[in-house]
Parts: C-alpha cells; structure tokens; sequence
C-alpha cells in the first residue's frame, strides 16, 4: 500500500515509517520531488493537518495524510497550541520558545499541559482525522538534553523526568504522535485505503 506523508521532513518520515511497518510503503514529499512550502494557515491543529493534507492531495489525487502538534498549557488558554513553532517568532527558535513559556508561567502553580498530535488522511472523497494527546505539566526550569522542541520543560503524567530526560526510544513509543499514528496504523491495517492500482 503506498501512502503520502505530507512533510519534508525526513527524521519525521523515519520515525513515522517504523510505527507504520513494511506494509506501508510510505513516500514522503522529497520523494515526489515536491519542494514547496505547504500552507498551514488555520486556527487549529484540526484544520492544519486538513489544510495540509488538502493541498497535497489536490496535487497529486493520491492518498496523503499530514500531521499538526500543539503543546497546550492550561494556564495560557491553550497556548502555544497551533503556534507551538512560532511561539516567540517566525525563526522557530526551541530555546526562545520554552524561554517564552517559562517567563510567561513564572510563580504560576497551574502548570498542567498536554502535548496534542492530530493527524489528517485523505483518499478519495474521504477524510478522517486521528489524535493522540499526552497528559502532562511544564517544570519551572529546563532538565535533559534529550529530544526537541518543548522536551525539556515537559514530564508526562505518572513521570518524575521530563521527555528530555528520556531515552529517544522511549520518548518515542510513548509520545502523543506515536499515539496518534498508531491509530491511523490499525485504520490503515484494517481497510483497502490506498490499494496499489490507485497510484499513478
Ligand atoms: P509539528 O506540527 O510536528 O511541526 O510541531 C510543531 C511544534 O510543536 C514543533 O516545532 C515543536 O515546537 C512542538 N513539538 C511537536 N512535537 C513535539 C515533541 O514531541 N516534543 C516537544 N515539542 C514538540
């Protein structure tokens, strides 16, 4: 079966490829030659993952899904969410990002937070969307060294380490798009979405 992965990003392609398994054949865009940026516009990570996938599926009428990932922290409303990136800037700078967060929750005891992975297929006339989600709360400082993005000031419920902290593989297996990808893997396994002879 071979399936699209909206993104140029191919650590995440690897990771993804692993979850999903040799049943998949899975293509990502650098594979399609397809080197532009894909807009990603929309207010949540529900109508990103859509919009992304959309514009892929527009392109090539093949069965493509896209992924979004937001941090939410309750005390912020939600925020970064959608912005996660972008939190302190167009330049997705990590360190400022997690500066920013921590400033903005200084002396604050609400420190409750979930990282949220939505992921979009389209084939056909069809949509669905896929979601994984890890309850958890934001340090008052960096610990580990471990991971990307928000990991090191993030400890996932029943945790006392922060992602950081954690070995990758571990991380890994427990994360909120691994949750979010397993659910499309048993969806992918248990439907003819995507048959070969559809392929171009
Ligand atoms: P994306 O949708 O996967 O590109 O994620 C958007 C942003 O969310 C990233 O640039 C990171 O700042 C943050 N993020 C996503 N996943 C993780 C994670 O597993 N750990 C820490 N930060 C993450």
């Amino acid at each position: 079966m071979d399936i699209i992965f909206a993104t140029n990003n191919e650590n995440k392609t690897r990771e993804i490829r692993n979850i999903l398994g040799s049943n998949i054949n899975l293509l990502s865009l650098n594979d399609l030659n397809i080197h532009e940026d894909i807009p990603e516009t929309e207010p949540t990570l529900e109508g990103n993952a859509l919009q992304k996938a959309r514009y892929i599926y527009e392109k090539v009428s093949r069965c493509v899904f896209a992924d979004d990932t937001g941090l939410e922290i309750d005390m912020l409303d939600g925020l970064p969410g959608v912005n996660s990136a972008r939190f302190a800037g167009e330049n997705k700078d990590s360190e400022a990002n997690i500066d920013k967060v921590l400033l903005m929750m200084a002396d604050s005891e609400r420190r409750s937070a979930r990282f949220r992975t939505v992921i979009a297929l389209v084939e056909g006339g069809k949509e669905y969307l896929f979601e994984g989600i890890v309850e958890g709360r934001i340090t008052g400082e960096r610990r580990g060294t471990g991971g990307f993005g928000y990991d090191p000031v993030f400890i996932p419920r029943g945790e006392t380490r922060t992602f950081a902290e954690m070995p990758l593989d571990e991380k890994n297996r427990i994360s909120h798009r691994a949750m979010a990808f397993e659910k499309l893997k048993t969806f992918l396994d248990n439907q003819s979405c995507c048959p070969e002879e559809d392929a171009v």
